[in-house]
């Protein structure tokens, strides 16, 4: 069973519960109704890259584009791995 994490998505003003039933955090935004940038939903064109204010994560994929700056995620491709707060 999945651990429950809370993702707060602090300029939207919007916050969700992270239980295991998204592919990642951006579908979790979605199902919120947040409408943010994507494109190639795969790790590689960095369209949904976001800053991460608190928390952490995984990506999903080894083979996945992964930013410099370690606050800085990619949301097409990585799941919470404790309660995060992002900046969008
Ligand atoms: S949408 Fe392309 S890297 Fe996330």
């Amino acid at each position: 069973m999945t651990e429950k994490l809370t993702v707060e998505f602090r300029r939207s003003g919007v916050t969700g519960t992270w239980d295991g039933s998204h592919d990642n955090i951006l579908e979790l935004a979605e199902s919120l109704d947040l409408v943010l940038p994507y494109s190639c939903r795969s790790g590689i064109c960095t369209t949904c890259q976001c800053r991460k204010i608190e928390g952490d994560i995984e990506y999903g994929d080894d083979g996945v584009y992964q930013p410099d700056a370690p606050d800085e995620i990619l949301i097409c491709c990585s799941v919470p791995k404790t309660a995060l707060v992002l900046d969008i």
